[in-house]
């Protein structure tokens, strides 16, 4: 590393621009621990949601900022994660992202405002001069709260140059400490955001003492080489999210643009601190809890971006790995040709694979741990080909849904002093339901039933109840499981993949769910426009019906531990969207 080279900041937005993809909602215990997974990748500053959307925003970046705030776990020669609340020029927006974010060791208020002609002209109606007006009045109003203050200018890719050159300085004079030219519409080619970031702080009053950052969409396909394009001319901060999730064709994918720089030192004047190893578990941890499938030929994580499939190419990278990979698939958490675990493998064998895997140290609270141990006893019981890695991502994925929010710290929520949008209260069992029994009749020629009992550890009862369903053994098994909790449910996703190759591997299945319309299956009004609350739940098993029923039992229990709640909280209203 040459010395002349400088840190890259990275800036992770999947909890705030990521959450803006559509159909992802996460809840408060979900955006913790996708929070928790970033600080320890080493992110340097998370934007932890858009506080004043609504109460529920709100609750979760404060409890991110006071729970995650302080972490230093993996953090080593780091300093704590800075945890970062979006505001609108708005002055309550602002006061509403400090109250967010204030408890947090390192935090910053995110102020945004559109500074392209054709916002100004039909989104805002206000001319040129009232905006740097605003920005002046609105940055300086954040900057009497807190030193680092981050201003955007929204559609900086198709504003003025010079005009923007003007409203960057006027934020610079109020305040701002990083200035983030996003390419809200993903419009700009490489050439032109590379240039249009030098032109900045060539021609910006003040440029020198602030941090320039990239914040580019994928419209085009061309977030990464835009982001890249950005750091070449002088932005050390990058913008991004996990698996590049986001508004319309997404955001920069954090993974892609870090193993650049990682894959090609010299060609960058930069260097990063992102714990690399961690890729792939961070990976699918946002899978599964965003419900938003990765494609199998994305690049870094994607599931076969590291498969060689042709003859030659096998031949090539069984005599020098080099031939065809340019990335060690170990350094972004990838095992390969790993000799999979077997029933004679320990506590410690299972504790070190997991490690490799990327979920070692908290990654798994205790209870977690001794519940994954269990499920992979039984599992390298039945399998005679043994436990697979592949196998063990889903096992965690598993365990993890079926426990999310029993390892949620009671004190700390206590602190947090509000009512939880997602995690019980009071002597609401977190799990409320556990499949004791199940028993599915199916073929070709005959009409699909379940029968299905259920332990319900509020009353202490097993429920029992019979579906039959035309679409189906998955459609019956539902509909059995929706009699016996008697609520309305709208499967809003459903996805089923392998987690190995031939007839022993299990099935992962991912659900989302959400409060269904009064005959359960149409989406109500609240649903279809998104407000609804979404849960998700992940299994594994070696039947795939059996997983299919865990994973919707899973969510199942999330959205009526969800409802205890709120029967204790004022029903959450969503105040503004961007
Ligand atoms: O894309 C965009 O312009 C944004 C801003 C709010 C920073 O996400
Ligand atoms: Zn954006």
């Amino acid at each position: 590393m040459s010395a002349a080279k400088q840190k890259l900041i990275v800036f992770d937005t999947t909890l705030r621009d990521g959450e803006q993809s559509p159909g992802v909602t996460l809840n408060t215990d979900e955006k913790i621990e996708i929070a928790r997974q970033l600080s320890r990748l080493g992110v340097d500053v998370i934007e932890a949601g858009f506080p004043v959307a609504s109460p529920g925003d709100f609750n979760a970046v404060q409890r991110i900022a006071r729970e995650v705030g302080p972490l230093m776990e993996g953090r080593d020669g780091l300093e704590p994660m800075v945890i970062c609340g979006l505001a609108r020029s708005v002055k309550h927006d602002i006061q509403t992202a400090f109250d967010a974010v204030k408890d947090a060791p390192r935090h910053r208020i995110h102020v945004f405002l559109a500074t392209s002609d054709i916002h100004l002209e039909f989104k805002l109606k206000i001319t040129r001069e009232q905006c740097k007006q605003r920005i002046a009045e609105m940055v300086g109003f954040a900057k009497a709260l807190c030193s680092d203050i981050e201003f955007s200018p929204e559609d900086a890719g198709r504003s003025d140059p010079a005009f923007l050159c003007e409203a960057l300085a006027v934020a610079i004079e109020a305040g701002a400490t990083t200035l983030n030219i996003p390419d809200t519409v993903g419009y700009n080619t490489p050439q032109e955001y590379g240039a249009l970031m030098a032109h900045l702080r060539a021609n910006t009053r003040g440029a020198d003492g602030v941090v320039f950052s990239t914040h580019c969409h994928n419209d085009l396909g061309l977030a990464t080489a835009n982001t890249l394009a950005g750091v070449s001319s002088g932005a050390r901060q990058v913008e991004v999210t996990i698996n590049g999730i986001g508004e319309r064709a997404g955001n920069t994918a954090l993974e892609e643009v870090v193993m650049n720089v990682h894959t090609h030192p010299d060609a960058y004047p930069v260097f990063h601190t992102i714990n690399t190893r961690l890729f792939y578990s961070t990976s699918r941890m946002v899978e599964d809890l965003s419900g938003m499938a990765v494609q199998a030929n994305k690049a870094i994580v994607g599931r076969n971006a590291f498969l060689h499939e042709s003859g030659i190419h096998q031949d090539g990278v069984l005599k020098n790995k080099q031939t065809y990979e340019i990335i060690r698939p170990e350094d972004v958490g990838v095992t390969t040709g790993n000799l999979a675990l077997g029933k004679h493998s320990g506590r410690h064998a299972f504790k070190t694979k997991l490690e490799e895997l990327g979920y070692g140290g908290a990654a798994l609270a205790d209870a977690q741990f001794q519940a994954a141990f269990a499920r992979f006893k039984q599992l390298a019981d039945s399998k005679k080909t043994g436990v697979t890695d592949g196998d063990m991502h889903a096992l965690v994925a598993d365990v993890r849904s079926a426990t999310r929010g029993a390892s949620a710290d009671p004190a700390a929520a206590a602190a947090a002093g509000e009512a939880d949008d997602a995690t019980p209260a009071g002597d609401a069992p977190v799990c409320r339901y556990t499949l004791k029994h199940m028993q599915v009749f199916t073929g070709v020629g005959v009409t699909p039933t379940a029968a299905v009992t259920l332990h319900d550890a509020q009353t202490g009862a097993d429920v029992i109840d019979v579906a039959v369903a035309k679409n189906g053994p998955i459609e019956a098994t539902y509909s059995a499981i929706q009699r016996i909790v008697g609520l309305p449910i709208e499967l809003l996703s459903f996805n089923v993949s392998a987690t190995s190759t031939g007839q022993e591997t299990l099935g992962k299945v991912a659900v989302r769910i959400a409060r269904g319309g009064p005959d359960g299956a149409a989406a109500t009004p609240l649903a279809a426009s998104g407000a609804e609350p979404k849960f998700a739940g992940v299994a594994a098993d070696v039947d795939i019906i059996t997983a299919s029923a865990s994973a919707y039992l899973s969510a199942v229990n999330r959205m009526v531990a969800h409802d205890a709640a709120d029967s204790r909280a004022p029903h959450e209203q969503r105040n503004v969207e961007i």
